[in-house]
């Protein structure tokens, strides 16, 4: 089963609680956490996803674009996030196993994400210790972006690795993902797509996540 976790980059931001209703039907809530560091854009943080956490029954899916993620972790989930990710090339290894365990000590998800330009062998040493795998299939920073097809041999890596050591972990896809795309990454071995655009501008929202699934 495919799970839809739409991104509210793409919502109003004077319309939040509106257009995070209007995704009732998708599985997660995805929340794009930058910080101007990590990458060239700044956008949402602890204060979004406290005020958001009450408006919708769905798990937040949040998603930390920042450097030293694990200065923040246990905010995010004080704040109500249910699943953190963190990006492997924001700090040490030792830093983000130290960030993971307290995301665990806080009794929520964890998972490590990639950039276009890290290989799958990036996500080795944590494969055991997350819930989740998150493999960017655009360079992180904003939506709406054109989707990379060639990280599709690198979601295939981690499906496999994920198969053999961790079989329960998610496999996230996130970047230009839309109607023409979604399949080439179900192919690959992704079971939840991150869509922004293809989500927020669709007609019809319930019928285009429907179409994302599969
Ligand atoms: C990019 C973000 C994505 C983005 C996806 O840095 O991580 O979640 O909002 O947007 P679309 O689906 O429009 O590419
Ligand atoms: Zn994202």
């Amino acid at each position: 089963m495919v799970k839809i976790s739409p991104s509210i980059l793409s919502a109003d931001f004077a319309n939040l609680e509106r257009d995070i209703q209007r995704i009732s039907t998708a599985d997660y809530v995805h929340v794009d956490v930058m910080d101007g560091m990590f990458v060239p854009n700044i956008t949402i943080g602890i204060p979004v996803v406290k005020a958001i956490r009450p408006v919708t029954a769905l798990p937040l899916d949040v998603h930390l674009m920042i450097v030293q993620p694990g200065r923040y972790v246990r905010q995010f989930c004080e704040a109500g996030a249910d699943l953190v990710t963190m990006h492997v090339e924001a700090d040490t290894e030792e830093n983000l196993r130290a960030a993971i365990d307290a995301v665990h000590s806080a009794g929520k998800r964890a998972g490590v994400v990639v950039k276009p330009g890290t290989s799958a062998e990036a996500v080795r040493p944590y494969i055991r210790d997350v819930e989740l795998v998150l493999v960017m299939t655009v360079e992180p920073g904003f939506g709406g972006q054109s989707f990379m097809a060639d990280q599709m041999g690198k979601v295939r890596a981690v499906r496999e690795m994920i198969d053999a050591f961790n079989p329960a972990c998610e496999l996230e896809v996130d970047g230009g993902v839309g109607p023409d795309t979604f399949r080439a990454c179900i192919d690959a071995g992704a079971n939840v797509l991150v869509a922004g655009s293809a989500v927020y501008g669709a007609e019809d929202i319930p019928a285009r996540i429907r179409l994302l699934r599969g």
